[in-house]
């Protein structure tokens, strides 16, 4: 069985890696695809040598453009790669442009698509990551979903067949490197920060970065805290920042440069609390047990809302300082933002989320 595997931002390396070593265990050949869309040494090489990911077989080079020209590049030079090296399937990825080029890619050469992350749903439009995903989903012949919330989303669509939980690869990739994490330089004493005597903050959606008002509120509103708040910043919202002349460092806030995975690990887990808009972070302050409080009026992962860990306050103050009360109170015993709710359960699967999608593409190349 051959497999190639499409990547080209940042979480995607996450997601890929933890795959990629379950492949080789079981002596799948795979082919790795680097579209390109992330290319800054730290929003890609880092992640590279941090995750051990083995440099790419073939690298695109299609960089940044309007989304349109960028998947458009990325889907002729994805189809070249697929055509001549013809796999029994194509991995994607969560819902970048990456991974709507790929699915797009290899569905026109009738290679089936695995699609990993499958399932998930902010039901807002106007997200260009719900496009992305929604289309992936209904093109992929295995849908490999990290949550139940994902399945039941899938099944509201009409998509029952190649439907598979097998848990969140996120959380996997969590597990192998937080150990890492310990041995490696704190950036903790590189920034003078005490356990619990911080906020870590992230921002880069553009419907928030994109919007001058709205981002010149969320700054003023993350510089208002009473602690330090670490805001390693996204090349995209430091341009924004720019261009609108908003101040980087108002208050506490500390803008940093993108902070690499072992590093992020090592903030999240030591954080009073955890801001941001990115689906990623949400889960892995959950994997944490740190509170979070997220900068959407909706999330992909409403279970760790349910479960009173993650409350969204959108870009609405009063709420925000409504929800950082409530982390400032927090001793740890109930959940923060839950009616006495509990400790935190396994929602995001056993840690082996790789291993059984390999399993199962396996399984479904004999049948
Ligand atoms: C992309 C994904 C988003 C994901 C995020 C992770 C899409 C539609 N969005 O968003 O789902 O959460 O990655 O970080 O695919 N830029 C650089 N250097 C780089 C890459 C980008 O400076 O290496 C700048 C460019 O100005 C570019 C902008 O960031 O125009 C946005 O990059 P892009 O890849 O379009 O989307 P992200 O915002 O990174």
């Amino acid at each position: 069985m051959k497999v190639t595997t499409i990547v080209g931002a940042r979480p995607q390396f996450v997601k890929a890696a933890p795959v990629s070593r379950a492949l080789a265990a079981r002596g799948v050949a795979e082919a790795l695809v680097h579209t390109g869309q992330h290319y800054d040494p730290q929003l890609s090489d880092v992640f590279f040598e941090q995750l051990k990911l083995r440099q790419p077989d073939h690298h695109l080079g299609v960089g940044s453009a309007a989304h349109g020209a960028q998947t458009g590049r990325m889907l002729e030079a994805i189809e070249s790669v697929l055509t001549a090296g013809r796999p029994d399937w194509v991995l994607v990825y969560g819902d970048t442009n990456s991974t709507l080029a790929g699915a797009l890619a290899a569905v026109k050469l009738g290679i089936p698509i695995a699609h990993v992350e499958a399932g998930l749903r902010s039901f807002n439009r106007a997200m260009p990551e719900e496009i992305n995903r929604v289309v992936a989903d209904h093109l992929s012949a295995l849908l490999l979903c990290p949550t139940e919330a994902a399945v039941r989303n899938l099944a509201a669509e009409g998509i029952t067949r190649g439907v598979h939980l097998v848990g969140d690869v996120m959380y996997d990739s969590v597990l192998y490197n937080t150990r890492l994490a310990e041995q490696a330089p704190s950036p903790l004493k590189a920034m003078g920060l005490a356990e619990r005597g911080y906020y870590l903050a992230t921002l880069h959606r553009p419907a928030n970065t994109d919007d001058p008002a709205r981002l010149s509120r969320l700054m003023a509103m993350l510089g208002g805290l009473d602690a330090p708040v670490v805001l390693p910043l996204h090349p995209r919202t430091a341009r924004a920042l720019a261009t609108a002349e908003i101040a980087v460092s108002p208050g506490q806030l500390r803008a940093t440069p993108p902070a690499s995975y072992l590093d992020m690990l090592t903030l999240e887990r030591h954080a009073r609390g955890i801001i941001t808009d990115s689906g990623g972070v949400q889960k892995e302050a959950y994997f944490f047990g740190v509170p979070c409080i997220t900068l959407r009026a909706e999330t992909e992962w409403v279970e760790t809302v349910e479960a009173g860990w993650n409350t969204l306050v959108d870009c609405d103050a009063e709420r925000f300082r409504a929800a950082v009360d409530e982390v400032a109170r927090w001793t740890g015993d109930a959940a923060p933002f839950g009616k006495g709710a509990t400790s935190r359960r396994d929602l995001y699967g056993d840690g082996h989320a790789a291993e059984a999608i390999v399993e199962i593409l396996l399984d479904t190349s004999r049948h």
